[in-house]
């Protein structure tokens, strides 16, 4: 029975430094399989996501071994078997990413289909429009997609939404294309121009990462190679925000402010001090910060992986907030279990009214997926009396001893298990 155990106390005062974006790190391990031969990634945050895409590579035929605690070297051999299997798959939904790669390499894959998900309806229908256009055609069975192409073709994809995994499937498919592929209105999120800065170091032609408008040039093989993994920007975004809860003064390193934008703009406007450093960022909270209204939207906008914290630093801000969700259908879920610990929110559909109270009140909860279950660790922080969020797991498969680097700013959490 693991749990994290939350006490609010002292002002948070130090330096923490965040590991590598899981969300990086894992889209790169799926395209190491585009290179025969020795992959070595560094700033591979340990978590268990990374430790369910090792195995679904594994069972590709590719050997994963960590060899030292941020260093992963993956091994490709020249066989490789096409084929990801349903009980990863539903573990992690982003098995989904070895589509892309399998397509490229083999000319097929088999890759089971991710049931549903905490956080709301997942479609992969652009993944699949994108790559017919470029010569694949899908099946359905027995709840696999089996995807097959005589050879793959560059061609011009519009995305109607600028999908993260749809333009890493797209955009790891099209590296070994024959000709050019253009992918309009794709998504611009900083681990996907981590992901083209590794694929043009394997040998891909790639321009315009970042921008909605990505341009890749087909080439015959990829050479495996070495990259560090960019810092992930959410779990900075984590202890900005456990700083805006708890009060304190923090240095975040291995991150860049140019990856939280909006974020600090809208902490800015609640009060919080936060300004670049060479390393990272610095924040300050001099008191209780001030309601302000969010909406979600894909990068540069208000990422919908801040969501679940904002609002619970806006559960305890001065004022009334309107959140809106735009990015996912489902993923106000978790505010039953802040109304657990004396929050004043009201949802309709996208929508979450947030009444900021002085303080909440400790309970125990459950954490519901990655970013709602550290959220809940970050209202301890604002509750009288003890709070103790169940289910752990689902924050393991994200933070890195989440609970040991807020207590290394002074935060009374601790991780239990009896
Ligand atoms: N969508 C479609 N059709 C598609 C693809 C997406 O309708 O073919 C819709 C989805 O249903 C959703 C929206 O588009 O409503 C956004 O989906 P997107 O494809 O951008 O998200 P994703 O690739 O499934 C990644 C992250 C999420 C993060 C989102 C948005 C990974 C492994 N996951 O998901 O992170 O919230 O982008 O930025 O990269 C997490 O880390 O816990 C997490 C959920």
């Amino acid at each position: 029975m693991d749990r994290f155990v939350v006490h609010a106390g002292r002002p948070l005062a130090g330096e923490v430094r965040v590991s590598g974006a899981k969300n990086a790190a894992l889209k790169q391990m799926a395209a190491s399989l585009l290179a025969r031969g020795r992959t070595v990634l560094r700033n591979v945050p340990e978590i268990a996501d990374v430790a369910v895409m090792a195995e679904v590579l594994g069972a590709i035929g590719a050997t994963v071994t960590r060899h030292e605690p941020a260093v992963l070297v993956i091994d490709v051999p020249d066989e490789i078997v096409p084929e990801a299997p349903y009980d990863l798959v539903t573990r992690m939904r982003a098995s989904i990413n070895v589509l892309g790669p399998l397509l490229g390499r083999c000319g097929r894959a088999r890759v089971a289909l991710p049931g549903g998900d905490n956080i709301g309806r997942r479609k992969l229908d652009m993944h699949f429009r994108g790559l017919e256009a470029m010569g694949a055609s899908f099946e359905r069975r027995h709840g696999f997609i089996e995807a097959r192409t005589p050879g793959l073709v560059g061609a011009r994809t519009v995305l109607d939404f600028p999908s993260v995994g749809a333009t890493e499937n797209i955009l790891t498919a099209a590296v070994l294309a024959q000709g050019t592929t253009i992918i309009e209105n794709a998504a611009r999120e900083p681990e996907i121009v981590d992901l083209a800065a590794f694929l043009n170091r394997m040998g891909a032609t790639i321009f315009g990462s970042g921008t909605p408008t990505i341009t890749v040039q087909g080439v015959s093989e990829l050479f495996p190679v070495e990259h560090e993994v960019v810092g992930d920007r959410i779990e900075a975004g984590t202890f900005l925000m456990a700083c805006g809860i708890a009060g304190g003064e923090v240095e975040i390193n291995g991150t860049r402010m140019e990856h939280l934008d909006l974020v600090v703009m809208k902490l800015g406007e609640m009060g919080l001090k936060v300004s670049p450093t060479s390393q990272g960022l610095w924040a300050r909270s001099d008191g209780r910060l001030s309601a302000v209204d969010i909406a979600t939207l894909p990068f540069p906008g208000f990422g919908t992986d801040f969501m679940p914290l904002a609002v619970t630093l806006l559960a305890v801000a001065q004022g009334t907030s309107i959140v809106t969700e735009n990015v996912f259908d489902g993923r106000f879920g978790f505010v039953d279990e802040l109304l657990r610990l004396g929050a004043d929110i009201h949802t309709e559909g996208r929508h979450a009214v947030v009444r900021g109270v002085h303080r909440l009140s400790g309970a125990p909860v459950r954490a519901l997926d990655v970013r709602a279950g550290a959220a809940l660790v970050l209202a301890g922080l604002a509750a009288d009396g003890e709070t103790v969020v169940h289910d752990p797991y689902h924050v393991d498969r994200g933070y890195v001893n989440l609970a040991a680097k807020l207590a290394s700013l002074g935060a009374d959490v601790h991780r239990a298990s009896t």
